[in-house]
């Protein structure tokens, strides 16, 4: 058992025991990949104020995200294909989710559907929808998650269509994965990820395929998916969709201070600042550099979360101290589950709230109300000087 002290080693082990096509499929960014690249890199400009002699005794993660407890403010965030990273990848990381005490975000486009889920996990989780054409489909997909008591809607607004990610085209990117020469030699040398797959009856998009009018089959898919996304989605559509939810809603992909405030206007419960990962428009500026000016925005109107670029603890609690209220992991656990199934997505949890721990106690916090813009020294010019 190799000694994991942080996410990337897990994320070294995911490459080794995933094939090619689903490992690049996560550790990619649109285009030239520079927005992805400084969602990382720009945590790093944030720097810790150390402080000393102040009982750190008793120290708490906990915390709440839309009124709902949490064992540390980190949610795990929807990522479609998760079942192709591991057999079963989205019951495993739910169920490390459920045990560890943080949602779990169920995406549109996972392998294992919103019943399946739910039958094997006993806590609720979030569900993640698209905006998507079809409204008919839109209103049975909602109607799913309520029956499947998920406990919060998170409506993705930032992928009207597509970024475009090289390696994906370059693979061949399908679900189950195309066999030809190349691919089938490179799954020849991930024998536990075969085996595991071979075990299991889930291997196609579990919320989609026999669900969507015309999808019966997964190669019908692909031509749904591209004609799925609704183009023309606008804030009278996304306030709609609001609307068909009774219950918390979340908003994915908000980078802007004016969108934020239309977040705002049309009741949502919270909003996720959000690039994606870096995987839609290159050249967006990153997560935590747009956090201070959309706080500014809508920091007393609305709770306010952010993901992209978190790959440990010390990243989560910058995110709090510039004052989000949550954060969520996208290839933190993806590399967890790849590299050991559910005990890895459940290592990598572990990993960010011992960071967590040990930096509060630190920088003489006790409790994740504590953690405030005293305990960061941010570069004067980090929100940068753009015209
Ligand atoms: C492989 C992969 C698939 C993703 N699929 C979805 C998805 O289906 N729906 C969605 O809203 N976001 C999706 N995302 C974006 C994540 O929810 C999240 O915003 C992003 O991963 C955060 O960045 P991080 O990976 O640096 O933590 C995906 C991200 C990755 C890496």
């Amino acid at each position: 058992m190799p000694v994991i002290t942080n996410v990337y080693d897990l994320k070294r082990l995911h490459k080794m025991r995933t094939p090619k096509m689903f490992y690049d499929y996560c550790e990619s960014g649109s285009w030239t990949e520079q927005t992805f690249r400084e969602n990382v890199t720009d945590f790093d400009k944030i720097r810790l104020r150390q402080r000393i002699a102040v009982d750190m005794t008793g120290r708490s993660t906990a915390s709440k995200m839309i009124g709902q407890d949490v064992a540390m403010p980190v949610a795990l965030a929807p990522v479609g294909l998760t079942g192709m990273q591991r057999a079963d990848g989205e019951i495993k990381a739910a169920k490390a989710a459920a045990k560890f005490g943080v949602p779990f975000t169920l995406s549109t486009m996972s392998i294992c559907s919103i019943e399946d889920v739910a039958e094997h996990t006993d806590k609720p989780f979030w569900f993640q929808v698209y905006t998507l054409k079809d409204d008919d489909f839109m209103r049975r997909l909602i109607a799913r998650a309520t029956d499947a008591k998920c406990s919060a809607l998170v409506i993705t607004v930032d992928l009207q269509i597509m970024g475009q990610r090289h390696k994906d085209l370059k693979n061949g990117l399908s679900a189950p994965p195309k066999l030809t020469p190349k691919s089938i030699a490179n799954m020849m040398t991930k024998a536990q990820w075969g085996l595991e797959m071979l075990g299991t009856k889930r291997r196609f998009f579990g919320n989609i395929v026999g669900h969507a009018k015309g999808v019966t089959n997964p190669s019908s898919l692909s031509a749904w998916t591209a004609e799925a996304f609704d183009q023309s989605l606008d804030w009278n559509r996304i306030a709609e969709l609001r609307r068909m939810w009774d219950g918390p809603v979340i908003l994915k992909g908000i980078l802007d201070a004016e969108d934020a405030k239309q977040a705002a206007n049309i009741g949502a419960d919270a909003i996720v600042v959000s690039n994606h990962g870096g995987r839609q428009l290159d050249g967006a500026l990153s997560s935590i550099r747009m956090l201070p000016e959309i706080m500014d925005a809508v920091g007393d109107k609305i709770e306010v979360h952010l993901d992209s670029g978190i790959r440990s603890g010390q990243d989560v609690l910058k995110a709090l101290a510039l004052g989000a209220k949550g954060t969520y992991i996208g290839r933190a656990f993806v590399h967890g589950l790849g590299a050991m199934g559910e005990a890895g997505v459940t290592k990598a949890l572990e990993v960010i709230q011992k960071e967590m721990d040990t930096t509060m106690a630190l920088c003489g916090r006790r409790t994740v109300d504590q953690v405030d813009r005293d305990m960061v020294l941010v570069p004067e010019d980090f929100a940068g000087r753009w015209a």
